[in-house]
């Protein structure tokens, strides 16, 4: 079950202390005051929210249930206003056997997350480490503190990123930026990274980066789903597909949404200077 809570900052306390007969939930799931985003906050502050696959797996299961609760719109992922996430976990890597790595298809549950229809922004402070830059990588908007701090330094140890640290990022930033970070560990600043093109908007002096998440997640959630969810599809698209597919499926989902109810809606309120009132038909 999620939290209902009056304000965002107020969003894990009570939580907290629902779950405190048992034991320690790694993802905790909140609500917006609307009602309609679901707040998912990683939660091993102790270890700067390493990624272990317990974690993973409850990350899974609560982006999972927000996907499939009608009641809401659009997600927040986040570490909370300290750090996102240094990484996978090192301790449960570091005696990992090729032939159990191969046969269990370690990391390729991170995978599912980009089978999450609805709209994903990541809120992230101070560390996005290996996994964790990985992690706010699979987020469809990111947001950041200006300090925050972004790397691939999976080089230091031996190993290269496994879960879209060379691909996505290479997408994102382009190959010299991709190999400098990946082949040296170099580590960006959330400023940097809004220029590099690897998160779109960073926090000013004094705001929240979960509460300005929540804001733009929000803002998302007031749209018709059914656009919104095409929206993130076509942009997928441009990643998965060459281009003249990319634009074929740009262009089918485009003419498809002239058979929605919101179409209509959104067309028409413009037409009769009004607010649309969208119904996810
Ligand atoms: N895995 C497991 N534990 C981690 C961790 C990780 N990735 N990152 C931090 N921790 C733990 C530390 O072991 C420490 O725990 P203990 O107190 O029990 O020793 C705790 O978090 C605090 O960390 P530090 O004492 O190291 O804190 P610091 O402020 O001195 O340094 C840091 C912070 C620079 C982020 C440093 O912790 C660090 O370098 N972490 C590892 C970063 C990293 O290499 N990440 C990539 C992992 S590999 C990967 O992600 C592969 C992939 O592609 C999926």
């Amino acid at each position: 079950m999620y939290t209902r809570t009056s304000t965002l900052l107020r969003t894990t306390k009570p939580f907290l202390r629902l779950m405190s007969t048992s034991a320690e939930p790694l993802v905790l799931a909140s609500r917006s005051n609307n009602n309609n985003v679901a707040i998912l906050t990683l939660n091993r502050p102790k270890a700067l929210n390493a990624l272990s696959s317990p974690l993973f797996d409850q990350l899974n299961q609560e982006l999972t249930k927000a996907d499939e609760d009608e009641s809401v719109r659009a997600i927040v992922l986040t570490g909370g206003e300290k750090n996102f996430a240094a990484g996978a976990d090192i301790k449960e890597m570091k005696d990992k056997q090729f032939a159990d790595v191969y046969k269990n298809n370690f990391l390729g549950s991170w995978t599912r997350m980009s089978s999450i229809r609805k709209p994903i922004i990541g809120a992230v402070a101070g560390y996005a480490l290996g996994g964790g830059c990985e992690l706010a990588m699979l987020c469809d908007i990111l947001l950041c503190t200006p300090d925050a701090k972004f790397a691939q330094p999976e080089i230091t140890l031996g190993i290269i990123p496994g879960a879209g640290g060379t691909q996505r990022l290479t997408h994102l930033v382009g190959k010299a930026r991709a190999m400098d970070m990946v082949l040296t560990g170099r580590r960006i600043t959330g400023v940097e990274a809004a220029q590099w093109g690897l998160v779109s908007r960073v926090t000013k002096e004094g705001e929240s980066v979960v509460e300005e998440a929540v804001k733009l997640a929000e803002q998302i959630a007031g749209f018709g789903r059914v656009a919104t969810q095409a929206g993130k599809e076509a942009v997928n698209g441009a990643l998965d597909l060459p281009l003249e597919q990319g634009l074929r499926l740009e262009r089918r989902l485009f003419q498809q949404l002239f058979a929605t109810q919101d179409q209509k809606e959104g067309m028409g309120a413009f037409s009769e200077k009004r607010k649309p009132t969208w119904t996810d038909q």
